[in-house]
C-alpha cells in the first residue's frame, strides 16, 4: 500500500562522527507511508548510523532531513519526542532493562506514555506470544537467551503501534523458523499500514520476502526493485 504520503525524505544528506570523514556522504531517499524497505550493505557501512538519523539519534551534518514531513533539521528539540513516538525501534543491541521483566520490558513504552495499565495489558501479552515467549513474560533479561531478548526488544518496539517501524538486524540471533516468523510479523504490520525498513544481512531472508533494497555501499545508497540478490 502505497498512499503516497512522504514519511522520510533525506536530500544529498551526509554524517560524519565528531569530524572525522564522512560516515555517510551523499544519502537522497524518500519512503512513503506503507512501504518496506531492505536495508543491506557491509559492516561498518553505515545502516545502523542512517536509521539513528532516522529516529533523531543523530542529526545529519549536512543535507536535509524530512520526518513525517516535518523538516526535522530545523525543527526545535521540543518537537523531537512527539516524532520519536511515532516510530518503534528494534536496536541491534537490544537495550533491555535487566532489573525488569519481559512483561515490563515490553510494557515500558506504554507506562512512560502515561497509558493505564488495563489499557495495553493484553496487548503486551499477545505480542510476547506471537513472538513465542508467553512461556517467559516474568524472566528478566539476564535469565533470556539472545534470541529471547531480541524478542522481547522486537514486541516493545511495537506494543505503541508506530506508524514507522525501523529494525536493525532483528534476525541476527534467531533460527530459521523464527527469522521467517518476524519476518512475516513485520510483512503483516505493513500490509496494516505501518512503514518499515529492516537492516539485514540476511539476503537469504531479503530474497524470500522480496521487497525493494536499499543498499549502502561508499557512504552512499543505492535503490533496487526487486528480490534482492546484490549483497
Ligand atoms: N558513535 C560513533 N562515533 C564514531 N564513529 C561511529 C559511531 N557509530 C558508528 N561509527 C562508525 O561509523 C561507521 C558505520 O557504523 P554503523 O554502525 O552505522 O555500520 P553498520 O552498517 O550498521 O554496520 P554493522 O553491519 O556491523 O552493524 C563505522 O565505521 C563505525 O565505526
Ligand atoms: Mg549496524
Amino acid at each position: 500500500m502505497d498512499t503516497g504520503k512522504e514519511i522520510v525524505r533525506f536530500e544529498n544528506a551526509g554524517l560524519s562522527y565528531e569530524g572525522a570523514p564522512e560516515t555517510l556522504s551523499d544519502i537522497s531517499l524518500s519512503l512513503s507511508e506503507g512501504e518496506f524497505r531492505f536495508l543491506t550493505g557491509p559492516s561498518g557501512a553505515g545502516k545502523t548510523s542512517l536509521l539513528k538519523m532516522i529516529y533523531l539519534a543523530h542529526r545529519p551534518t549536512r543535507g536535509r532531513f524530512f520526518l513525517f514531513g516535518e523538516d526535522a533539521m530545523a525543527a526545535p528539540r521540543e518537537a523531537l519526542p512527539a516524532l520519536r513516538r511515532r516510530i518503534g525501534v528494534v536496536f541491534q543491541e537490544f537495550r533491555l532493562l535487566d532489573h525488569l521483566t519481559a512483561f515490563e520490558n515490553v510494557a515500558l513504552p506504554m507506562k512512560v506514555a502515561g497509558v493505564n495499565q488495563n489499557q495495553y495489558r493484553e496487548d503486551v501479552s499477545e505480542l510476547l506470544n506471537w513472538v513465542g515467549l508467553g512461556h517467559r513474560m516474568d524472566a528478566k533479561p539476564p535469565t533470556l537467551s539472545g534470541g529471547e531478548k531480541q524478542r522481547v526488544a522486537l514486541a516493545r518496539s511495537l506494543v505503541s503501534k508506530p506508524d514507522l517501524i525501523l529494525a536493525d538486524e532483528p534476525t541476527g540471533n534467531v533460527d530459521p523458523a523464527m527469522s521467517e516468523r518476524i519476518m512475516k510479523l513485520f510483512v503483516e504490520l505493513n500490509k496494516l499500514g505501518a512503514s518499515v525498513i529492516v537492516a539485514t544481512h540476511d539476503l537469504h531472508l531479503v530474497q524470500s520476502i522480496g521487497k525493494p533494497v536499499l543498499r549502502i555501499n561508499d557512504g552512499g545508497v543505492s535503490h533496487s526493485a526487486g528480490a534482492g540478490g546484490a549483497s
